[in-house]
């Protein structure tokens, strides 16, 4: 057992508890760096850290959000008046979390398919980050599904890297966001999409025992059973709903203290919408909090607001709210569509 279980029960707890969800903000240079350009920002440190700080410095942000997950560079800066953002982050309430996965790679003999690597050194890397005050970590695998793919190969070479990270977390004291991301993109159906996240769930819970990980002191961040993006028939937000809380029932055993989904491309209302459903028409029988850990369904129209310009930084933030705020009402199943045109403010 890790001389820090306690702790980490404590920390899990604390990323799920009610109305609160995690907001997502490890991107790498290379994802931050292709968003940016998408939209005429300048590539630079400077205007990653300054878009971090507007994230970071967002008025009520802790309302809605319990910790943020943030990458190895942005961890290291702090706003432009000096202060470290782990400081900002800690007055805030808002707990510290950190990318620890070096990416997805192609995986050796599986043509389409990805392996997470960033194993190596991974014991002293979370010991530093332990240090520079995070509490939790994230580690991303990549499933895709294609023609004869998902193959076994790839589901338990993931699945086997992620239970590794995980006990290396809770032996260094931060809590692992286990992120087994089926992706959306394809045209196949919900049947499959189910099918798939079953597969991947099972091995992952398998390989997550195997390593003696402590289901207690970790927190899941599966994506949704959803239709892929171009399947020419949409599921609807109920069928969702289902599909998703019966394949986590079936799967995800109920010590797990928290489920926080990834956003995984979805519109910021379809995030919302499906979010909500799942709690209000099946949380009470969950034995675990369900809620958020999105990026681009918090981050996005934020960022498309900013752009870069600085003179816009206090209005992007009231997005930014606003979206976190919208995810929080949807984890306790209380948002509405008709919330997303009424005014929200700090
Ligand atoms: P999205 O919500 O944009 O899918 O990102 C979540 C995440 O952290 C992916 O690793």
């Amino acid at each position: 057992m890790s001389t820090y279980a306690n702790e980490l029960r404590a920390t899990a707890q604390a990323m799920v508890a009610p109305g609160k969800g995690i907001l997502a903000m490890d991107e790498s240079n290379g994802t931050c760096n292709k968003r940016f350009a998408a939209l005429g920002i300048p590539t630079t440190e400077e205007r990653r850290r300054t878009y971090r700080e507007l994230i970071l410095t967002t008025p009520g942000l802790s309302e809605a959000i319990s910790g943020a997950i943030l990458y190895d560079e942005t961890i290291r800066q702090s706003t432009q008046s000096g202060v470290p953002f782990t400081q900002v982050m800690k007055d805030a309430g808002i707990l510290i979390g950190i990318k620890v996965d070096t990416g997805a790679k192609d995986l050796a003999g599986c043509p389409n398919e990805k392996v997470t690597e960033g194993l190596d050194g991974l014991r002293d890397r979370i010991a530093e980050y332990y240090q520079m005050g995070a509490r939790f970590a994230k580690w991303r695998a990549v499933i895709t599904i294609g023609d004869d793919i998902p193959s076994l190969t790839c589901l338990e070479a993931n699945a086997h890297g992620l239970a590794r990270y995980a006990a290396l977390c809770q032996e260094g004291g931060l809590v692992p966001i286990v992120e087994p991301e089926v992706l959306i993109t394809g045209d196949h159906s919900l049947e499959t999409s189910y099918a798939v996240t079953d597969q991947t769930l099972q091995a992952v819970f398998h390989q997550l025992r195997l390593q003696q990980v402590a289901l207690d002191q970790m927190i899941l961040k599966p994506s949704m059973v959803i239709s892929g993006a171009d399947c020419a028939t949409q599921a609807s937000v109920e069928q969702v709903a289902e599909m998703t809380i019966r394949c986590l029932r079936s799967n995800v055993p109920a010590m797990v203290p928290g489920i926080a989904f990834l956003s995984g491309g979805q519109s910021n209302e379809k995030a919302s919408a499906h979010l909500n459903r799942m709690n209000a028409d099946y949380g009470d029988q969950c034995p675990w909090r369900v809620t958020f850990s999105y990026a681009r369904a918090i981050q996005q129209t934020a960022l498309n607001h900013w752009a870069g310009d600085d003179s816009k930084i206090g209005a992007a933030q009231q997005l930014l709210y606003r979206r976190a705020k919208l995810n929080s009402a949807a984890s306790m199943g209380q948002y509405k569509p008709e919330m997303e045109q009424e005014p929200i403010r700090v």
